[in-house]
């Protein structure tokens, strides 16, 4: 079975969805990969790099010659679904949920797509569970970025010059992004507290040697793990406690969301307001609206003395190691589909349903 990987057209996407460990490897279990001249340099991988893995590396049209399946990042343009041809698999970030005709386009045009955000968060598919992977490098990203911004130094210092305090980080939504925010700011000496309306999280969060607040909202969660929406009166609740203790940190990491709904607001502009000048906003839900009310998705802007960033699309900010992860739950996919590199689609399987957003090509 041919496997083809583009070059990523989207404006500042650097990933790449197959790097060259995970070529070799496909190439060893029965796959044929071709990649596209130029696909992992943004990534810091070369095109000798695929050569050596065994992959052929190629030019415009050639990519697609014969290949059963295509692998991405981020979802194709209009044109990139047309120059697909029917009867193609193709797996990536689809964005199911937020652009429906996006999948509209590919069932008409005949496409059997998979959309990696709807990988089942099931035991049996962690390994293919790219949203993990993916959030776990941006809750990184966040609080590099937040460190960078921050006119202060992270630590406790104690030096013939003086003590420093150490800064106080506060992360909101303790999910798979902000469990490893919380990990990275402790590993960087700041003072770490951490909320989310799901109550298990709580012993999570102090594993990691964060305080977990209360707010005196607690939330319920899906039987998938979900956080379901706050009711109006837990959401005012819930940002009038936040505005009280807001004004005492340096920085605040958000990391809320609601599965295929906007992200809920937690910060409004009055408690920024009330921020000391100089500290920190890292939205990480700026994609779906953000959790603060001035976040422009995005950008970074300074309000009343605090630095906003909406900046999206984290993990391309880091497009070796979200790559190489990428590639690792893009590859457990792949062998699931098509074992020994022969495709067997099974419709009955929890896997393969719940990815597939699409109801037509070869398996129809
Ligand atoms: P997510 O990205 O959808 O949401 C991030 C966090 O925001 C969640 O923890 C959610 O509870 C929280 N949140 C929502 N509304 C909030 C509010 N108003 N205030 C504060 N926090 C709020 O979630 P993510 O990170 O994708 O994972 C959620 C859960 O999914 C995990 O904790 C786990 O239970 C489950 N999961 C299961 C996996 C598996 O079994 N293979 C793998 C990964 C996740």
């Amino acid at each position: 079975m041919r496997i083809a990987v583009p070059r990523e057209s989207a404006a500042g996407e650097r990933r790449v969805a197959l790097v060259p460990d995970a070529v070799a490897r496909l190439e060893g279990a029965g796959f044929d990969v071709a990649v596209e001249r130029g696909a992992g340099f943004e990534a810091g991988f070369a095109d000798d790099a695929y050569t050596e893995a065994r992959a052929s590396v190629v030019s415009g049209e050639a990519l697609y010659r014969d290949a059963a399946a295509v692998v991405r990042v981020a979802p194709p343009s209009a044109e990139e679904v047309d120059a697909l041809a029917p009867g193609t698999i193709l797996i990536g970030f689809l964005d199911p949920l937020g652009d429906p005709a996006r999948i509209e386009r590919l069932t008409a045009r005949g496409i059997d797509a998979f959309a990696m955000e709807s990988v089942p968060r099931i035991t049996r598919a962690q390994s293919m569970d790219a949203l993990s992977s993916q959030s776990t490098v941006a809750g990184y990203k966040a609080v590099i970025l937040a460190a960078d911004r921050l006119p202060r130094l992270f630590p406790l210092l104690m030096t013939a010059a003086g003590t420093v305090a150490p800064a106080k980080v506060l992360v909101l939504g303790a999910g798979v992004a902000g469990l490893q925010a919380i990990a990275t700011a402790r590993r960087l000496g700041a003072v770490v507290s951490a909320f989310d309306t799901r109550p298990v999280v709580q012993e999570q969060v102090e594993s990691l040697g964060a305080t977990f607040l209360d707010l005196g909202v607690r939330g319920v969660e899906t039987e998938g793990g979900y956080a379901v929406e706050l009711s109006a009166e837990q959401q005012s609740q819930q940002q009038s406690a936040l505005e009280d203790r807001i004004v005492d940190v340096d920085v605040v990491v958000t990391t809320a969301l609601i599965p295929g709904r906007p992200a809920p607001l937690l910060i409004p502009a009055s408690a920024v307001e009330r921020m000391r000048h100089g500290s920190v906003i890292v939205d990480l839900a700026a994609e779906t609206g953000g959790n603060c009310e001035l976040t422009e998705p995005g950008s970074e802007i300074v309000r009343c003395g605090v630095t906003i960033v909406g900046l999206t699309n984290l993990a391309a900010t880091m497009p070796y190691h979200a790559s190489q992860l990428y590639a690792r739950n893009v590859s457990a996919l792949l062998q699931h589909l098509a074992p020994n590199g022969e495709l067997a689609l099974d419709l009955a399987d929890e896997i393969t349903a719940g990815t597939r957003v699409t109801r037509s090509g070869v398996a129809a």
